[in-house]
């Protein structure tokens, strides 16, 4: 398989786990068997398949450690997390982390086989302080919604200090924006379905480890918990790697116009976007990212003026998920377990289409979303 480790990222989302021999297909083809006949590299498809492996080479090289893919993007935090933390052990990870990821750390430690001390990650002080004798440091950069942004180069070097692991979840950045393993981070993990996938058309996710027993141990866990990513969503997985940069280089384009848009906006009480100068994490993440990202949340008076608004756009989808080549918005405090967040702040996940679509449909929303609803005077911040 082709991949050259000299080339630049963006060519590597292209060039990367293509077949190079005389006769073959220039991309890797979805290879649906459970089963390989005795002798070769492979034979069974719950330890290691030629399509996933295609999509493990070229993460591998694009985060640069080894690359273990999994049926989803939980199937790869849930086996990082049960490898990393021992029984009995601590994780510190941000309180306000991705919803399923809390999910699961609270579900672990009700069944006592873990402790979690929930902290401000972009209070990197207090994160710090709260490590102590912790296994893990979670970090999630942004936090899915709130948008908070971590220090990772300051985070891993103080939790080298307490011998802790740094875990990163970097599926809003992806690989092209934001690479944790080069700040020395231990493991990154991504939900491919998002931004890789980018056309909202599978689930797939991947956990790419520094050190390659790290790795062995994460396919162990796989194999074990059957977490497999099934080779039509690993084909479709790379098929979107190839267009991440030019998707990416335009759902950013978007989002930083339309953050623009949404701050002027009178119904429109905070914008939450680290593209934003005036955002409180912009600095950092530009010091240690590559591009301001395709996600922003934005605050509205209540619920009622925000289902107001998702009920009254057109082109911008009224769904959950988020990284696909369409955009989509949420008021994610209407799902069970996000009760913590403001109840009319609405996620958008930014995609590709014009611009001045995208605005006209979310100024149009906006403008009938609130004519009935009250105002409140914009937050200073
Ligand atoms: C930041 C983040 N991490 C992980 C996940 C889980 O990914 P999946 O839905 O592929 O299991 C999500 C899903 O929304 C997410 O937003």
């Amino acid at each position: 398989m082709s991949g050259a480790s000299s080339w630049q990222r963006a060519t590597q989302a292209i060039a990367a786990a293509r077949p190079d021999g005389a006769g073959e297909p220039l991309n890797a083809p979805p290879i649906p068997a459970s089963a390989f006949r005795a002798g070769g590299a492979v034979d069974y498809a719950r330890k290691a398949s030629p399509t996933a492996s295609a999509l493990e080479h070229a993460l591998g090289l694009l985060d640069g450690g080894h690359a273990v893919a999994f049926g989803s993007g939980m199937g790869a935090i849930a086996a990082t997390v049960r490898s990393l933390v021992p029984r009995g052990g601590r994780i510190v990870a941000p309180w306000d982390a991705y919803l399923g990821t809390r999910a699961l750390l609270g579900d672990l430690e009700a069944d006592g086989q873990l402790t979690w001390t929930r902290v401000e990650q972009d209070d990197t002080e207090a994160t710090l302080t709260a490590l102590g004798d912790a296994d893990v440091l979670w970090i999630e950069t942004p936090t899915n919604p709130l948008m908070a942004i971590a220090d990772v180069p300051a985070l891993v070097a103080g939790a080298g200090e307490h011998g802790a692991r740094v875990v990163v979840d970097a599926t809003f950045p992806t690989p092209l924006r934001l690479r944790p393993l080069e700040h020395g981070a231990d493991v990154v993990v991504h939900s491919v379905t998002k931004l890789i996938g980018g056309h909202s058309d599978l689930l797939a996710g991947a956990a790419i480890a520094a050190d390659p027993s790290v790795a062995e141990d994460l396919r162990l866990r796989r194999r074990l918990d059957g977490a497999v990513l099934e080779p039509q969503s690993a084909w479709l997985a790379l098929r979107g790697l190839r267009t991440l940069e030019v998707r990416l280089d335009r759902a950013e384009a978007n989002a930083m116009a339309l953050a623009g848009d949404l701050a002027a906006h009178p119904a429109v009480t905070r914008v939450r976007y680290p593209g934003l100068p005036s955002d409180p994490g912009h600095e950092r993440h530009a010091r240690q990212a590559e591009g301001p990202g395709t996600m922003l949340a934005f605050e509205l008076a209540d619920a009622a003026t925000a289902d107001r608004v998702l009920g009254a756009l057109r082109l911008v989808a009224h769904a959950t998920s988020l990284g696909g080549v369409e955009s989509t918005i949420e008021r994610r405090g209407a799902q069970p377990g996000e009760d913590h967040l403001p109840a009319g702040l609405l996620r958008l996940s930014v995609g590709c289409e014009a611009h001045a679509d995208l605005w006209g449909d979310l100024a149009g929303a906006l403008d009938a979303g609130a004519e009935a609803g009250p105002r409140r005077p914009k937050d200073a911040r």
